[in-house]
């Protein structure tokens, strides 16, 4: 793993704040009127990628979108506006958390509408991971989301050991014939 050459060992999770805004048309959404859930996951993952570009100032992959809360629907004619931030960087990997609101644009009433975390993972040209900078938090929320990314990448850790364990019994009672291949 290399690191990017002339890259600051270190970056403000400010430098890494991007933004998007969207109106929703009729190909965004289902019978109802309302925004596709993949429509808007397309959105976030635009836009975690931006922050995480940011940071790492390389290519970035998706590794993965392990939490997202759709709170309320989005409508036909809505602008949807989606914030984004790196909230902790790791070794090769960054969390992200991307804040969406929609924007009612008759009456100006803006709600929040969906909330996620996501993971993205640095990579070079020929898709080897690469070392990204370290993530200074400076405000108490930073700290707060910085402490908070480490708690859920545990957690993710520990779901990843939990599924390959569930694969390798299922395969071990595949190969001895105790369920059907
Ligand atoms: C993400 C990817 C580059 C990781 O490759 P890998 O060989 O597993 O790399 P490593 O095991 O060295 O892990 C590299 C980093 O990725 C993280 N990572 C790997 N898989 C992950 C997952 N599922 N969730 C969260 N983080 C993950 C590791 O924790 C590690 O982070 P760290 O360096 O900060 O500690 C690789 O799995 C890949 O290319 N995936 C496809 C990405 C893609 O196509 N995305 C779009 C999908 S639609």
């Amino acid at each position: 793993m290399s690191k990017q050459e002339n890259q600051p060992m270190v970056r403000n999770v400010h430098s890494t704040q991007s933004e998007m805004t969207e109106i929703i048309l009729p190909n965004d959404t289902n019978m109802l009127g309302n925004l596709l859930g993949g429509r808007l996951m397309h959105f976030i993952d635009l836009t975690g990628a931006m922050a995480a570009y940011r940071h790492a100032r390389t290519h970035v992959v998706t590794a993965a979108m392990d939490h997202i809360d759709f709170i309320q629907p989005v409508r036909l004619g809505d602008l949807v506006t989606l914030k984004s931030s790196v909230n902790r960087a790791f070794t090769s990997s960054m969390e992200v958390g991307v804040k969406v609101w929609a924007e009612n644009t008759r009456t100006g009433s803006v709600s929040h509408v969906a909330s996620a975390y996501m993971v993205f993972v640095a990579v070079d040209e020929h898709g080897r991971v690469q070392k990204v900078p370290q993530l200074k938090p400076e405000t108490p929320d930073e700290i707060r989301r910085h402490e908070d990314a480490l708690r859920r990448r545990e957690h993710r850790e520990r779901e990843k050991t939990r599924r390959s364990e569930a694969r390798l019994v299922t395969a071990t009672l595949k190969d001895a014939g105790a369920i059907e291949p």
